[in-house]
């Protein structure tokens, strides 16, 4: 018989794959819980770009799991993973999302892996093992959380929203961020940098944050995340509002009610309209103390 994603026999398929999907995330998480406290060495992939032992034996279990259940699936892991076969189906796999906080043994990481179907992504777990909290969602099935269904928040004023961020290692020098959170920051409750970009889409996805952005990130960071935010009633895009892709190097997710808001607060940023001094803290230092 051929499934098709869309027809009944394929909802039930895709079941099959969310839940084989979340056996192996969970199974990923305990393993890096194992590491968690052993100081592990870190190293360096780039400048500021690190890679522990808990990254690689993650993404070694996680791409055996998948090849035991699914072995004519493609995969593309971040520690190197790849499988090209030219299969209709695709794994995206982030091993251990957070492994700079991870490596400072801050408890704020977790586990993305995200299956696409000719192109679509069809299902897609993030497990937080700190907190055994998994979230899960299938194309036109809804978001969940640990088993329970989960929606976008409702806040539609961009001044009352609880927003993240992250900033990339790569060319960090170069990256204008910092005028994003800025000039965010004042027009919001706030903005989170809690270095997990998978984990902040599932907050979007959860109604914890109302906004998240970043640049430059990787399929294996996104394609999880993205799925979830988008069951859960909520928008991605790129930061021109156009369609979010893989590739596109630009992610903005919101609750859907603020996305405008925050995309023409992009537009001005990129055009250096209304932007905020930065406060001079030398100037600032001669009011030290008075
Ligand atoms: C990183 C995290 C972080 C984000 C970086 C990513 P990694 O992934 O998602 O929040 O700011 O851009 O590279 O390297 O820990 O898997
Ligand atoms: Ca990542
Ligand atoms: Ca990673």
């Amino acid at each position: 018989m051929t499934i098709t994603p869309g027809s009944k026999a394929a909802g039930a398929a895709k079941n099959d794959f969310v839940a084989g999907m979340a056996e192996i995330a969970r199974e990923a998480g305990a393993l890096l819980m194992e590491y968690l406290h052993q100081h592990v060495k870190v190293e360096y992939k780039g400048e500021v770009d690190l890679v522990t032992v808990a990254d690689r034996k993650s993404e070694a279990l996680i791409l055996q799991r998948i090849q035991a259940r699914w072995p004519k699936h493609d995969v593309l892991g971040e520690e190197g993973a790849s499988i090209e076969t030219g299969s209709d189906y695709r794994w995206y796999v982030d091993p251990l999302d957070g492994t700079t906080n991870f490596a400072h043994g801050f408890p704020v990481f977790c586990v993305s892996l995200a299956l696409e179907w000719k192109g679509q992504r069809i299902a897609g777990v993030v497990y937080d093992p700190t907190r055994n909290e998994l979230f899960s969602a299938e194309q036109g099935s809804g978001a969940y959380l640990n088993g329970e269904p989960i929606h976008v928040s409702k806040i539609a004023n961009l001044a009352e929203c609880l927003v993240a961020t992250g900033f990339p290692s790569h060319k960090r020098h170069k990256n204008p961020n910092i005028f994003f959170y800025h000039q965010i920051t004042l027009r919001t409750h706030g903005i989170r940098r809690a270095g997990s970009a998978a984990l902040d889409l599932a907050s979007v996805a959860s109604g914890r944050f109302d906004g998240f952005w970043e640049f430059n990130l990787n399929p294996w960071d996104t394609a999880a995340g993205v799925l979830l935010v988008e069951e859960a009633g909520g928008v991605v895009t790129d930061f021109s509002g156009g369609p979010f892709r893989l590739d596109s190097r630009e992610t903005v997710a919101s609750n859907g009610l603020v996305h405008k808001a925050l995309l023409s607060e992009f537009a001005a940023i990129f055009e250096g309209r209304e932007l905020e001094e930065l406060p001079n803290p030398v100037e600032y230092a001669k009011t030290r103390g008075k």
